[in-house]
């Protein structure tokens, strides 16, 4: 295979990328309109790893949207409705249909619909929609980022660690088993200052637009991820595992996403010696 036969059809992505916008909004206005419905709320693996009838129904939606118009495209999605994938081969859809399922059900806001579509394992269109503030996320490949109809700038390469907004669950500054909670604690203490939006979507989605420098977490799913890379990479910004290694389409991994000067001094000055 040439490597011209990976890449995707400028056309046929141009058409893709378009019935992607207008189901993305049209099962944001599903969402919106139950909004203040009662949930059907279901735990998964721990108590607070839930699921609700909503984020079934969208990845029905879009399930059902791939088989009747794009046959030969694959799934792989969070609630079980995708395909059982074994290799990058094909084009994939990667979706998560709501990320941010406890905001979602606590706050009714601050949650995203996630797709990322890859063709022969390169990410060529990303989307990620904030329903209730009604901001798009959105991004082809070499094609620049946008939110809504405004193009992303690239990501200014002159801030300092010092002056910059990292996201992380607070969790990671706690004593856990994974990595070394004083690391993260002293980062914590550099920064100017820090959040937790709860969506990883969105964080991703922040970091393009330029409103936080990293997001840095320690484990991520690949429907976390898919959509918020491709955005990201579009306004010249960093996605690697914590090592600052590449992250691959079907890995579930560490991440740290952000600002190139900020993620990599965050990469070689903090978490270097972070695993126990
Ligand atoms: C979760 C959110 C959260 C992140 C978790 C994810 P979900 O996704 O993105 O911010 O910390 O790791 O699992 O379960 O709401 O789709
Ligand atoms: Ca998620
Ligand atoms: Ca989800």
């Amino acid at each position: 295979m040439k490597m011209g036969d990976l890449k995707m059809d400028l056309v046929v992505r141009e058409t893709l990328f378009n019935h992607v916008r207008s189901w993305m909004l049209d099962a944001g206005a599903l969402i919106k309109d139950s909004i203040d419905d009662p949930l059907t709320i279901s735990t998964k693996s721990n108590v607070n790893d839930l699921v609700t009838e909503v984020d079934q129904n969208v990845e029905k939606f879009f399930a059902k949207k791939i088989k009747e118009h794009y046959k030969d495209h694959l799934l792989l999605s969070e609630e079980g409705f995708g395909d059982n994938l074994k290799d990058t081969k094909g084009t994939v859809w990667i979706i998560d249909p709501i990320d941010g399922t406890m905001n979602f059900i606590n706050q009714k806001r601050n949650f995203a619909i996630s797709i990322g579509i890859y063709h022969e394992g390169i990410g060529e269109i990303g989307f990620v929609y904030d329903v209730m503030a009604n901001n798009l996320y959105s991004a082809m490949r070499d094609g620049g980022a946008f939110k809504n109809d405004q193009r992303l700038p690239l990501l200014n390469q002159n801030i300092a660690l010092e002056e910059s907004i990292i996201c992380l669950n607070h969790y990671w500054l706690c004593e856990n088993r994974l990595i070394d909670e004083k690391v993260m604690q002293s980062l914590v203490k550099d920064v100017r200052g820090t959040r937790t939006y709860g969506s990883a979507a969105l964080e991703f989605a922040h970091v393009a637009e330029g409103i936080i420098e990293a997001y840095l977490t320690m484990r991520l799913e690949p429907w976390d991820i898919a959509a918020g890379r491709i955005i990201v990479t579009e306004v010249g910004g960093k996605v690697t595992n914590i090592n600052g290694e590449e992250v691959g389409m079907l890995e579930r991994s560490s991440i740290i996403t952000g600002n190139p000067n900020v993620h990599k001094k965050i990469v070689s000055e903090y978490l270097k010696n972070i695993k126990k």
